[in-house]
């Protein structure tokens, strides 16, 4: 089977707090994992940043239904790729807490979190730096 990423954006239409997001990704891992999605989830500055990896049929019919999620408005696909290997293999959908993410979002944002502005390298490469920090 050929495995796939999808990386994008978006903005929440209205703010979530700590629970709420942490209730939305855990709700999304048990989703994903029947149906062998993995992924990461950023939620910060009122942005989300998600990434899909798993067959192209699967990525593509979840990805119709999150963005047609009221939850967040603006989705803008950052990157898709065929991909080898899972970047978050032992992950439904891992939430990546930004007080965790301080240091690497300083690494790859000026001054707020605006995923939207990532090209497609610079996405694989903020990707990547979270797969070795978070999942090894
Ligand atoms: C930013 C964001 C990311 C989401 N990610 C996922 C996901 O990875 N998997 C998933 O099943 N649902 C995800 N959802 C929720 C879906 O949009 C949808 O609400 C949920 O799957 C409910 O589907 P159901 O009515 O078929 O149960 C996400 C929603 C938002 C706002």
């Amino acid at each position: 089977m050929k495995l796939f990423c999808l990386a994008y954006c978006s903005t929440a239409t209205k703010p979530l707090n700590l629970a709420e997001v942490r209730r939305l990704a855990s709700n999304a891992s048990q989703k994903n994992t029947a149906i062998n999605i993995t992924g990461c989830l950023v939620y910060s500055n009122n942005q989300f940043f998600q990434i899909l990896e798993g067959s192209q049929e699967n990525i593509n019919s979840l990805y119709l239904k999150i963005s047609k999620d009221p939850a967040h408005t603006n989705l803008k696909i950052l990157c898709y790729n065929q991909i080898e290997i899972r970047m978050f293999r032992n992950w439904g959908m891992g939430l990546i807490e930004t007080n965790k993410t301080k240091e690497i979002l300083k690494v790859h944002f000026e001054k707020k979190f605006s995923p939207e502005e990532l090209s497609p390298s610079q996405t694989i490469h903020f990707a990547k730096d979270i797969q070795k920090l978070f999942c090894p």
